[in-house]
């Protein structure tokens, strides 16, 4: 058919059909071509690469995640691009094992088994998919907005040999947030939900040895919980740290939890340590606590999850302190999902 284009990825030798009204990286996923990601709105370069050959054209995108004079040297962002010819494209970023081995992405039917508020502006929502449903810990989904055709993306705190074969989600509520607006009255128990996934390529690697250095910060803890209760599942003995940031001590939750994960959790504290009595505490934001505690962080595998602030300073720091890249995983939240209020 005239719209559709073959694209052949280098250096990997993979091959797969594209039409013009879809975007690459969907493609790559609906063929089970697992392409390296973040976002999926043009924000966050994770799947940046190099059109070495053909005719491709981008919808909106950041041009933080692409600038002007990368565009016009031949860089595209695949969740934002469209052939309009056969492409060769060489990928800059990816995971072998994850390329043709990674779990299918598909859309399953939920059900709302719990809603309840965990901080004056966290909820924790609980889902009971229709059918098992795989991902790795670290991964997140797209839930539909009922009722909308619209979605936002979110992140499971729990693993998926949780008994129940629920799943948990940590959502931020915002004043006007189009999901987390329903969390207080516009959902209920039972309701359905519909989930796509999963996404991400901030997940826990099997086989790794290094220390885990894991920094969170607001609804950010989910896909960290889902890590570190996938190390204990895995009766794993690398040594975990999990700085997690927030204002003040009424806004730490699931600190039980933590504690029987068995890892040594550090509360930052930005405004005020009053009330952590018990906790370890450092008084200050994450980043800097990280910092100053974590002298050989080169030497350890980071995971992140947070408000963009707060992941953008701890890569600078990291870069910093020389953690090569591929001791770094983070998923930066700045699509529409988050970035106008989830
Ligand atoms: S820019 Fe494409 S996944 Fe973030």
């Amino acid at each position: 058919m005239a719209d559709k284009h073959r694209i052949q990825f280098e250096p990997v030798g993979i091959e797969m059909e594209v039409g013009e009204e879809e975007k690459i990286l969907d493609a790559a996923f609906r063929q089970g071509i697992h392409l390296m990601h973040g976002c999926r709105e043009g924000q966050c370069s994770a799947c940046k690469s190099y059109l070495l050959e053909g005719d491709i054209q981008m919808e909106r995108y950041s041009t933080f995640a692409c600038n002007d004079a990368e565009v016009a040297e031949g860089y595209v962002l695949l969740c934002k691009s469209h052939a309009y010819s056969d492409c060769t494209i060489e990928l800059l970023n990816y995971d072998e094992d994850e390329l043709l081995g990674g779990i299918p992405i598909r859309t399953v039917g939920t059900r709302v088994a719990a809603i309840e508020p965990v901080t004056r502006d966290i909820v924790s929502l609980r889902l009971e998919p229709a059918e098992q449903f795989d991902f790795k810990p670290g991964q997140y989904v797209d839930l539909t907005i009922p009722g909308t055709d619209e979605h936002r993306s979110f992140s499971m705190a729990t693993t998926p040999s949780t008994p129940s074969g629920e799943i948990e989600f940590l959502i931020k509520k915002y004043p006007g947030g189009r999901f987390s607006g329903l969390l207080d009255d516009g959902l209920a128990v039972g309701d359905e939900i519909s989930m796509t996934g999963p996404y991400g390529s901030s997940t826990l690697k099997d086989g790794h040895v290094l220390p885990v250095v894991c920094v969170a910060g607001g609804a950010g803890m989910a896909p960290i919980l889902s890590i570190l209760r996938h190390l204990k599942e895995t009766d794993s003995t690398r040594p975990v740290r999990f700085y997690y940031g927030a204002r003040t001590a009424a806004d730490l939750f699931y600190l039980d939890a933590i504690e029987e994960l068995g890892v040594e959790f550090v509360a930052c504290l930005s405004e005020s340590a009053q009330g952590s009595d018990g906790l370890q505490v450092e008084e200050g934001n994450v980043t800097d606590v990280v910092e100053r505690r974590e002298p050989e962080l080169h030497r350890t595998e980071v995971y992140l999850c947070g408000p963009p602030p707060m992941v953008d300073a701890a890569l600078t720091l990291l870069e910093a302190s020389n953690v090569p890249k591929d001791q770094v995983f983070y998923d930066k939240f700045t699509s529409p999902a988050t970035s106008d209020g989830a």
